[in-house]
């Protein structure tokens, strides 16, 4: 497929605004929207559920899914839990694994809040939380990574969604495998922007959402665990189609999947993953990052040159995902994006649910713009034509 053209077609929302937002939610297009109405329209049944053919057929839809997300991971289909977005899979991790008074949990001062307070939480059980810490401009600091000796659980994003900053998570699942720690990735803004590798990764939990990158339904997300990892897993909820056996006095667990999918799943939202994800492959994953590299220099280039300008995150661009967050001298950030807004550019402001790294930087918050590969030049040359502007009033 051609981008940004041939998606931007798919996408009639393109045609009303300039949709700046990708890491919060991306646009979804046509063929995925379809897929889900497919399913309510043509085949609507429970899955795992019945004989009837529709059951059957939607069963079937919704194993495909699962057989898709695998195949976009690199996972095998019994190691794909489907639940309701990246934090409900970072909370299953936190709350499933047995950690001991003492045990040390690594995460990053760059995390999103869904992954750090699942794990800040594990205090409360006498656990250890030992964070690496980052420095100006929104980087990992690079000595940090001694933290991570005897840890029992290291765990952090590909892709900082604050900063845009790529983590070096091959060097930090390295250093957890060296001790021993279980590692696991947030690749929240990562999935549908990057390749992903579950084994070139070496993790043994990794988390992402269907709406953001995969451009699919809201609601439904993907927790992979590895099958070496699975028996020391308990599921959070327990409940229907997740047992094997029950007596009146116990009970046996259903294998993964299953025995973590309790109660009727999301089957529309894992049906337009899965669209999602053939939507994706079609584009290939490397025009996505080539046209989001194309958008990040252009942003970067321009806002060094503007007064009162001052963007965050790597300056290494190999280092530097589509997520560009900024900040305007003696404005705030909110005010910022409500001017974009009246252009019909869409960006998020605020401190992105991610304080800690907001705190080090000590500012508030920043204006965020963030890409797919259906943003153009165009789009991006009007954001920062505006931020000029803005600028300039304040100069004068
Ligand atoms: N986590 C999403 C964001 O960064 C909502 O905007």
């Amino acid at each position: 497929m051609r981008i940004p053209d041939e998606v931007r077609a798919d996408i009639p929302l393109t045609r009303k605004v300039a949709y700046l937002d990708n890491a919060a939610t991306s646009l979804t297009p046509a063929p995925v929207v379809e897929a889900v109405v497919r399913y309510y329209m043509e085949y609507k049944g429970n899955v795992h559920r019945g004989v009837h053919s529709l059951s059957e057929e939607a069963s079937r839809a919704f194993h495909e899914a699962r057989e898709k997300v695998a195949h976009f991971i690199n996972a095998s289909p019994e190691e794909v839990v489907f639940v309701g977005n990246t934090t409900e899979a970072l909370n299953c991790v936190a709350l499933g694994l047995t950690f001991d008074p003492g045990d040390i949990v690594v995460t990053t001062e760059l995390e999103h809040h869904s992954n750090f307070l699942p794990f800040l939480r594990l205090q409360n059980r006498g656990v250890t939380m030992k964070v690496l810490e980052a420095v100006p401009p929104g980087v990992l600091d690079g000595e940090q990574m001694e933290k991570i000796q005897g840890a029992h659980l290291v765990t952090c994003s590909m892709i900082s969604n604050a900063m845009g900053t790529v983590l070096p998570v091959q060097e930090i699942g390295a250093a957890a495998r060296k001790e021993g720690a279980l590692f696991c990735v947030d690749a929240a803004q990562a999935a549908g922007h990057v390749p992903l590798d579950v084994r070139k990764l070496g993790c043994d939990f990794l988390a992402f959402s269907g709406h953001k990158g995969p451009m699919g339904p809201t609601g439904i997300g993907v927790l992979f665990m590895k099958e070496r990892v699975q028996n020391q897993m308990e599921p959070c909820f327990l409940g229907g189609g997740a047992v094997k056996d029950v007596s009146l006095s116990g009970y046996q667990l259903a294998d993964v999947p299953h025995g973590f999918e309790p109660g009727t799943p999301n089957i529309a939202g894992a049906i337009g993953l899965g669209a999602a994800l053939d939507y994706i492959r079609k584009i290939g994953i490397s025009h996505v990052q080539k046209q989001e590299a194309l958008l990040t220099r252009l942003t970067v280039d321009e806002f060094s040159s503007i007064p009162h300008v001052t963007w965050y995150g790597s300056r290494e661009l190999e280092t530097h995902a589509g997520v560009i967050s900024f900040t305007v001298e003696g404005m705030n950030s909110h005010d910022v994006a409500s001017i974009l807004d009246t252009h019909g550019i869409m960006v998020r402001s605020g401190h992105h649910c991610a304080l800690p790294i907001m705190k080090k930087l000590c500012i508030p918050g920043t204006v965020r713009a963030s890409y797919h590969c259906y943003n153009t030049v165009q789009e991006v040359e009007l954001m920062v034509d505006i931020v000029r502007e803005v600028s300039r009033t304040l100069a004068g």
